[in-house]
């Protein structure tokens, strides 16, 4: 028996070998430089390893093969030349893996994604136990990246043309799908026993190498299907070629003209380029932020234990109201309980069955719609109900004389425990808390509308809420499977502020003679999703005329458009656009036009972010978050700002500007 330090271990079946492999420093098997050294030794012995008739693989972590490439290594790539040898060690690994004198097999369970689908495929063949934790894939594409360990030479060679489509969604396919696919040559049930399978297919690939009917894939379409994948990409992307998938395809269409060996270095040459991009870095931020952000659990305070919600009380059966009760219903057992005025009752339950629905469809529910519903209680009073619930949240008129009367009533009524939080999108929550018994357990949740669709909360901290509450309320987004960030009270909270200058910079640009489509097209193209000339239209344009007034601002463009009782074409028939789409040519002589100033779409975009950054640095100065990850985490799932540029901050950080503007980064 050789025994190779802490991550491979060579024990010998029979005629074969098993390779185990654990990378015990990390939760998930990854390419940490660690494991890339040992596996290097581990090859050169299985090279000299005349007396072995096949190896197998198998990790030795019960729920993961290997999750890939380690994306701190990637993430610290700076430098072409370097990046490129750190490939190299890679390729050749690999490359002496697949040269084995014998068969070799990866007995797959759990994750086997990236680098280490791409160690699995320079395997001789694929064994995969089913389980709920086994999925298969390259995800890199998602990060801003692509599969750069081989993936895009020897996938399209083992599946042909479907490999094109699994890299570019960086699709994850569950044992069975991969089986099917082509990628797993022999499927494992759930209570099979993964080792013993691999040992028997093993001997029988040994025996004879026909078992495994490999054939020469036909790539003579594939400039064609290149084409197509590319038009796909752009199409997603709404017109920007970002970096990662579109090198992908370069990689596979001129890899699949070519030898495997010719193709590998054309990848590594492409994987340089899409590795050092800002976007690259800007993926591999994003899932870090989602990493974190996906267990509210990591923001609460380290031994907290939250307090238990067995009723929520949703005051405001509105457009909030509904939104909140409709993600409790369908993500928790709990019961939930709705005041508003008699009147609002029953279109306020049509609405969420109607959501409920429509999500049942999808099958995105866990439980029928009649027992979801049978959990909802709707009243016009403050009873019983509302007196059990532990968790009050509060989506009433945005009118601080109806959250006061609200507030004095429910504080009479509710247990002394209960939290209180208020889903107000202006008032500060400080000037509320002052109708509130027991200020400490009142806080802010603020969501985003619809709120089944839009991921964030920003749970809020005001001068008087305790940090039990916080965490509380970020025990509650949990459950409610909504994505938190955490912040003090101020006006516009985190993302509204950090979004104000989208509105007030573009109506500028507007009122300096640019057009609207020039306005909106320079940020779609950015990759926002909507242009905020189209947004401020969807929202309601008296909506940001009023946002503006309450804060002193006559904004006279709004205030014609407003006055000429356009609220934007969904709520008044009449706004800045038709019905089909384009501008309204008659809501331009409403335009108050300033001086002339020619902008372009890059300069546009420029000056939107230089605002951004600069109230993202002022809301860090003055402690409103603590970190920039809040920022970029909330700009990312509240308004659709480009994941692929890591959020505000990041993207500041990567093309220099907050060098610029603050002398140092914000990461
Ligand atoms: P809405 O006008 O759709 O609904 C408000 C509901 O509150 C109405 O059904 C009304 O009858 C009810 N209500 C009024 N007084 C009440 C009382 N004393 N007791 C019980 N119910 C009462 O308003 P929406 O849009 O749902 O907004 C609610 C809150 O959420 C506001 O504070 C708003 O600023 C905030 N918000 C709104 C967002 C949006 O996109 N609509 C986004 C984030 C926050």
């Amino acid at each position: 028996m050789t025994s190779y330090g802490k991550i491979y271990k060579l024990t010998k079946e029979g005629e074969l070998g098993i390779v185990t492999f654990d990378v015990s420093a990390e939760g998930m098997n990854t390419w940490t430089r660690e494991a890339i050294d040992e596996a290097g030794g581990l090859i050169e012995d299985l090279e000299k390893a005349s007396d072995l008739k096949g190896v197998i693989f198998i990790s030795g972590k019960p729920e993961n093969f290997h999750a890939g490439a380690n994306l701190n290594l990637l993430d610290e790539m700076k430098d072409p030349e370097d990046t490129a040898k750190a490939m190299g060690v890679f390729h050749t690994m690999f490359n002496r893996l697949e040269a084995l004198p014998y068969p070799t097999v990866a007995a797959i369970h759990g994750h086997c994604l990236g680098g280490g689908l791409e160690f699995a495929l320079a395997c001789t063949a694929r064994i995969a136990k089913e389980s709920k934790t086994t999925l298969i894939g390259l995800p890199e594409c998602s990060l801003g990246i692509f599969p750069g360990g081989g993936g895009t030479q020897r996938l399209p060679r083992l599946i042909g043309y479907g490999a094109i489509e699994l890299i570019l969604k960086g699709k994850m396919l569950p044992a069975a799908k991969a089986h099917s696919t082509g990628i797993v040559d022999l499927l494992v049930g759930p209570e099979g026993d993964l080792l013993k399978e691999a040992i028997r297919f093993t001997e029988k690939i040994a025996a004879d190498p026909n078992t495994l009917q490999r054939k020469d894939q036909d790539f003579s379409q594939i400039d064609a299907v290149a084409d197509m994948a590319r038009q796909e990409v752009l199409k997603v992307t709404r017109g920007r070629e970002i970096p990662g998938p579109m090198l992908a395809i370069k990689a596979i269409q001129e890899g699949a003209k070519v030898t495997l060996e010719e193709g590998l270095k054309i990848e590594k040459n492409l994987f340089v380029e899409a590795v050092l991009s800002n976007q690259a870095k800007g993926g591999i931020h994003i899932f870090f932020l989602k990493t974190m952000s996906d267990k509210p659990k990591n923001m609460m305070t380290k031994g907290f234990e939250p307090k238990p919600i067995n009723k929520v009380g949703i005051l405001g059966f509105g457009t909030m109201g509904r939104g909140i009760i409709i993600d409790i219903l369908r993500n928790t057992q709990i019961p939930v309980v709705v005041k508003d005025v008699p009147q609002a009752l029953e279109p306020g339950k049509t609405f969420v069955k109607k959501i409920l629905e429509k999500l049942a469809e999808k099958k995105k529910l866990k439980a029928p719609v009649e027992d979801l519903m049978g959990r909802l209680t709707v009243t016009s009073e403050y009873g019983q109900e509302l007196k059990e619930a532990d968790l009050v949240v509060e989506a009433v008129f945005e009118d601080i004389k109806v959250k006061k009367e609200v507030y004095e009533e429910l504080s009479q009524l509710v247990k002394e425990d209960c939290i209180i939080a208020s889903n107000t999108s202006s008032i500060p929550l400080n000037a509320m808390a002052q109708y509130v018994s027991r200020p400490e357990r009142f806080g802010g949740a603020h969501f985003f509308s619809p709120v089944w669709l839009m991921q964030l909360v920003e749970v809020i901290q005001g001068a008087e809420t305790s940090r039990e509450t916080v965490d509380n309320l970020l025990n509650f987004a949990a459950l409610i499977r909504k994505r938190p960030i955490v912040c003090k009270d101020h006006p516009g909270f985190v993302v509204n502020a950090v979004l104000f200058p989208y509105f007030m910079k573009s109506l500028e640009f507007l009122e300096a003679g640019n057009t609207i489509e020039n306005i909106d097209g320079a940020f779609t193209r950015f990759g926002l999703p909507v242009g905020p000339i189209r947004l401020m239209d969807e929202v309601g344009i008296d909506i940001s005329y009023n946002v503006l007034k309450g804060k002193g601002m006559e904004q006279g463009t709004l205030k014609n458009v407003v006055g000429d009782g356009r609220m934007g074409f969904k709520k008044s028939g009449k706004g800045f656009f038709l019905e089909d789409g384009s501008v309204d040519p008659t809501v331009l002589p409403l335009i108050s036009l300033k001086e002339k100033r020619e902008i372009s779409a890059e300069q546009m975009q420029t000056e939107v972010l230089t605002e951004m950054v600069k109230i993202g640095h002022a809301l860090l100065e003055k402690g409103i978050v603590s970190d920039p990850r809040m920022i970029d985490i909330g700009m990312i799932w509240g308004t659709g700002f480009p994941a692929d540029r890591g959020g505000p901050m990041k993207w500041a950080d990567l093309i220099g500007l907050s060098d610029e503007l603050f002398g140092k980064t914000f990461y």
